[in-house]
């Protein structure tokens, strides 16, 4: 199964794609992490990158598709989750591309549907545990001992520096104005299915694991 999670920053992409990766085998293909990573070692790709993901814009189709591409591979036993991309009309024809080429092809997509004013809340709160990723947010959840990490007890946090009210404003924009649109293209095929992104975490949990679920039975039908 291939699938891909839309909707605008904070709608809770990753958070769904980690669940899945860890409860059903999937591969979460993010192209925020592998850009973050690519920043974080400098490489050319990382250092073009920087700027425009500060600036809460989106990176070029060419260097996030080839992410992809590199990336695909590792997907090929229990298949992809699609965490940030596509987010224009030209990569999300690069991806269907991508997957024929490997004789595959999407199954489901799920928009997430939020309300964004809700969202700059949830984002600009949040920041992660320097060493396991685990996240926390400064009023959701902190670590139950001040400055330890629950998972691993490092005292190393940090915080997204795209993670500001003026950046999350302009990344909305960008999924306004650019990813938003390539929604028609997947209802279009009859891949696109909603769920409420503003429900609590678990239960949106049961609504993407029933789309999965139904998708699943219809591949096996
Ligand atoms: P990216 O890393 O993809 O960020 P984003 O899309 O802005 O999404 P976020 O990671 O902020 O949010 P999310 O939806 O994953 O929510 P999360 O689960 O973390 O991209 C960053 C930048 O990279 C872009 O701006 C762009 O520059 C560049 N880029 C990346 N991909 C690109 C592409 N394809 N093309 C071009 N440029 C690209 O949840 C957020 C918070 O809410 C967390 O604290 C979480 O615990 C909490 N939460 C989650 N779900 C719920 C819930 N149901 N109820 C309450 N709280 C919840």
């Amino acid at each position: 199964m291939n699938i891909i999670l839309l909707g605008p920053p904070g709608a809770g992409k990753g958070t769904q794609a980690a669940r899945l990766q860890a409860e059903r085998g999937m591969v979460q293909l993010s192209t925020g992490d592998m850009l973050r990573e690519a920043v974080a070692s400098g490489t050319p790709v990382g250092l073009q990158a920087k700027a425009v993901m500060e600036a809460g814009e989106l990176v070029s189709d060419a260097i996030v598709s080839a992410l992809i591409g590199e990336r695909l591979d590792s997907a090929d036993g229990g298949g992809a989750i699609f965490d940030g991309y596509p987010r224009t009309q030209a990569q999300a024809e690069a991806l269907d591309l991508l997957l024929a080429e490997r004789g595959t092809s999407l199954d489901a997509v799920i928009e997430l549907d939020v309300d964004e004013d809700a969202l700059v809340g949830r984002i600009c709160g949040r920041f992660s545990c320097a060493r396991c990723g685990t996240p926390y947010h400064d009023r959701f959840k902190l670590p139950r001992q001040e400055g330890v990490c629950d998972v691993c007890a490092s005292t190393e946090f940090r915080r997204r520096p795209d993670d500001n009210e003026a950046t999350v404003r302009t990344r909305m924009a960008e999924y306004r104005a650019k990813t938003a649109p390539i929604l028609p293209y997947y209802e279009a095929r009859g891949l696109l299915r909603r769920v409420d992104g503003m429900a609590p975490v678990e239960e949106v949990a049961t609504q993407i694991d029933a789309i999965l679920n139904s998708a699943e039975d219809s591949t096996s039908a």
